[in-house]
């Protein structure tokens, strides 16, 4: 079944051929996405998607399509067209289709596309096993807060991680863990939360976000620094956390088990307080208002 697609002002499906050759997206990846959860029809967390999707195209230089408000209400068209009730958007924003030169010419109308598409959300038995991933050189480059589509190293680490039967690579750097190959990492020392701080190193998740500010409000520590590969070996808990994953549990790490292969008691009172969060977003303030009554 196609998926509902907005392209550039008009919605159709993903059975369409739209994109140029020449579009700036494909030849360069100069072009940022975003990727947001809808569940019930309804976005999880919009609002950080914008905000996060603005600033990288602000950094690169690239104008933004959308308000804020014609954003949501794009979203909101989509998701009324879409069949399944819960799934993934996408979106791509790149700065346009011209003759291919590394030089750009200044005020090219981007490329600007979302499509809905039905997803398999981790189900309780994988939200308990948890998953295992391996580390890997993180080869990058210096603007990984942007989320841009040059997703080169990350698909190379990605499926260095699939031969190895894991699910995800950690990405090393000069001795430190940096995030996974997809997702934000989290470690667990001492009852309290370890995880990167924001930086050009790293992604800065939405999904991790919302889970340092819960972690704070259920008054479990968080410490944003820089872990060392060698804590790896001396974690009580350790997880990743990502739009389509949310928390997911690492069991084992290059083989190693972690946590006595059981899911962790602190990962599994994060996963159950994103799962709140999220159906906050599901639920309408005035819904919730009559139900408790
Ligand atoms: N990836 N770090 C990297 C490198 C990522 O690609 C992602 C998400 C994250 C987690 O970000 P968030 O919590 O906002 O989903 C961290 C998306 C889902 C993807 O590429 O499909």
């Amino acid at each position: 079944m196609a998926d509902v697609l907005w392209f550039n002002g008009r919605f159709t499906t993903t059975d369409e051929r739209l994109l140029g050759v020449e579009d700036r997206g494909f030849q360069f990846g100069d072009a940022v996405y975003e990727v947001f959860k809808f569940l019930q029809h309804r976005p999880i967390f919009l609002a950080d998607h914008y905000r996060r999707l603005d600033r990288g195209l602000r950094e690169i230089e690239i104008t933004n399509p959308w308000s804020e408000q014609a954003f949501a209400e794009i979203t909101r068209q989509l998701l009324a067209r879409t069949a399944s009730d819960d799934g993934i958007v996408y979106i791509q924003v790149s700065r346009g289709e011209t003759p291919r030169a590394h030089f750009y010419p200044d005020n090219l109308a981007p490329t600007a596309l979302m499509y809905s598409r039905r997803f398999a959300f981790p189900d309780e038995g994988k939200k308990e096993r948890g998953i295992g991933v391996i580390t890997t050189s993180d080869l990058r480059w210096l603007h990984c807060d942007v989320k841009s589509v040059n997703l080169l190293a990350n698909v190379l680490a990605k499926k260095k991680a699939q031969r190895a039967r894991a699910d995800e690579a950690l990405l090393l750097a000069n001795g430190f863990v940096r995030e996974g190959a997809s997702s934000s990492f989290f470690a667990v020392r001492s009852g309290g939360l370890v995880t990167h701080p924001l930086d050009e190193h790293i992604l800065p998740g939405v999904v991790r976000d919302r889970v340092i500010g819960l972690a704070l409000a259920a008054k479990i520590r968080v410490d944003e620094r820089p872990l060392r590969d060698t804590e790896l070996l001396e974690l009580d808990e350790a997880f990743i956390t990502s739009t389509t994953q949310g928390v997911m549990p690492i069991a084992e790490i290059d083989g190693r088990i972690i946590s006595n292969s059981r899911r962790g008691e602190i990962t599994e009172r994060l996963q159950r307080l994103l799962d709140e969060a999220e159906m906050r977003d599901v639920t309408p303030v005035e819904a919730r208002g009559s139900a408790r009554r």
